[in-house]
């Protein structure tokens, strides 16, 4: 039997960020991980820091190294028809950037300070249940090294991924969910060559989306739309390159190539849980909502939710009051909304959809002209991108 204040159910972005908000203002955790570590810090996954994400990593004490080899970004660059047309973000939100990191060195960074600071973190410890979600001492019980152990809490935070257990522990007649599949998939790789571009690239072709991250000055993150049927085993590495140069050809640009160090498929959906709290269990990150991967949002959004958390608990902690925790589900539920729009609305300007009929080909191809060439456009996806501040009730 062990007990703390919060018990954190995943160490991905959202739990690890949240024990961290949470241990700057004394509040204790324990932080349960099925995974082990390695496995943790080998994930790949995105890796576009908005404003605020940035800064509350660096407030929260977790973003030295982040500051060191981030990347800051102004803007990003769409292509169609072969044609590149650059998006100056800062210049359309008062100044405003993003910082290229992957989530994997977030994670890495978050795991480092609380192993430093001998805090509670517990990898391969899986939750088997949460109970008394509705009573004033909720309990998690999990499996480490073959022992079961109950973990006594005042709250429990389900940051624990879209297949985790804290979404499916709140009773069904409690809790909706809203969610679209993408008819396509993404490709991703990381390889060892320098970027060919210095900003990210985002491309519109008739084979399909194509895009150009980084990692660093020698690490690139590209991506290609495939089927979501469609398996690695038909992707070699001389195919990925010719059709990734193919989709994001500009005339006089070159596109490095090198060798491959991971390949994946991962399908696209939106979902969205409602509500995000059950009596002392509140739901952040993959487990309350998924967004498409176009626009970079996923982690964004988990940093979003804990920040929140955090307030709340601190306010609890501090003064008794509930207010933040009865305002949670409602107040990162407007922001999951608005990310959820941007991301299915960069989706769909940007794949191609094998359903589309001519109608909705004609409408795509009038919005990419738009959005080129309007300065309307271009200022409401900057604002999008670098990532809205508190979004105040009534306003989305
Ligand atoms: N017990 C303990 N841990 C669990 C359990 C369980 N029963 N089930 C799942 N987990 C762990 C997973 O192993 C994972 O490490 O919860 C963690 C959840 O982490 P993420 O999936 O990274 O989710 P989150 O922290 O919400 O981060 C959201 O990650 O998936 C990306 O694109 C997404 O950027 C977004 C971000
Ligand atoms: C990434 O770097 O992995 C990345 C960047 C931007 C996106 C999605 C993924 O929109």
């Amino acid at each position: 039997m062990m007990r703390t204040q919060v018990a954190i159910v995943g160490a991905g972005p959202a739990g690890l960020t949240l024990a961290q908000l949470l241990a700057v203002q004394g509040i204790d955790s324990v932080v349960i991980e099925a995974r082990s570590r390695a496995y943790v810090e080998k994930r790949i996954r995105a890796g576009i820091l908005e404003h605020n994400t940035r800064d509350v990593l660096i407030e929260s004490g977790a973003g030295a190294r982040l500051q060191r080899e981030g990347l800051v970004h102004h803007g990003i660059e769409l292509r169609f028809d072969n044609q590149a047309h650059r998006v100056a973000m800062s210049d359309y939100t008062g100044g405003r950037t993003v910082t290229v990191y992957g989530q994997t060195e977030v994670v890495k960074d978050l795991v480092n300070i609380r192993v430093a600071a001998g805090l509670p973190l517990y990898f391969d410890a899986k939750a088997v249940s949460i109970t008394g979600a509705d009573t004033d001492s909720p309990v998690v019980t999990f499996e480490h090294d073959g022992t079961i152990t109950e973990l006594h809490a005042d709250f429990v935070i389900g940051a624990d991924g879209f297949h985790g257990i804290g979404r499916q522990s709140i009773p069904a007649d409690q809790i909706s969910t809203i969610e679209k599949i993408y008819p396509f998939a993404w490709l991703g790789i990381l390889a060892d060559v320098p970027p060919s571009c210095d900003e990210l690239i985002y491309a519109n072709h008739p084979n399909g989306f194509a895009m150009h991250s980084m990692r660093s000055p020698s690490v690139s993150r590209l991506y290609l739309q495939v089927d979501p049927s469609d398996d690695v085993k038909n992707w070699s590495d001389a195919r990925i390159w010719s059709e990734l140069a193919l989709r994001m050809h500009t005339p006089g640009w070159d596109l490095k190539t090198g060798p491959i160090t991971d390949k994946s498929i991962t399908p696209m959906r939106s979902f969205v849980a409602s509500t995000l709290r059950y009596g002392r269990l509140f739901l952040a990150g993959d487990a309350a909502h998924i967004v498409p991967p176009t626009g970079a949002k996923g982690l964004n959004l988990a940093v979003a939710d804990v920040t929140l958390l955090s307030d709340a608990l601190t306010g609890f902690y501090r003064t008794g009051s509930e207010k933040g925790l009865e305002e949670y589900s409602e107040t990162a539920l407007r922001r999951v909304w608005r990310a959820s729009h941007f991301s299915y609305w960069m989706t769909t300007l940007l794949h191609v959809d094998p359903n589309a009929n001519e109608f909705d080909r004609a409408l795509q191809r009038s919005n990419l002209a738009y959005v080129a060439s309007s300065d309307a456009a271009k200022t409401s996806l900057s604002e999008n991108y670098v990532g809205l501040a508190v979004i105040p009730k009534g306003k989305v």
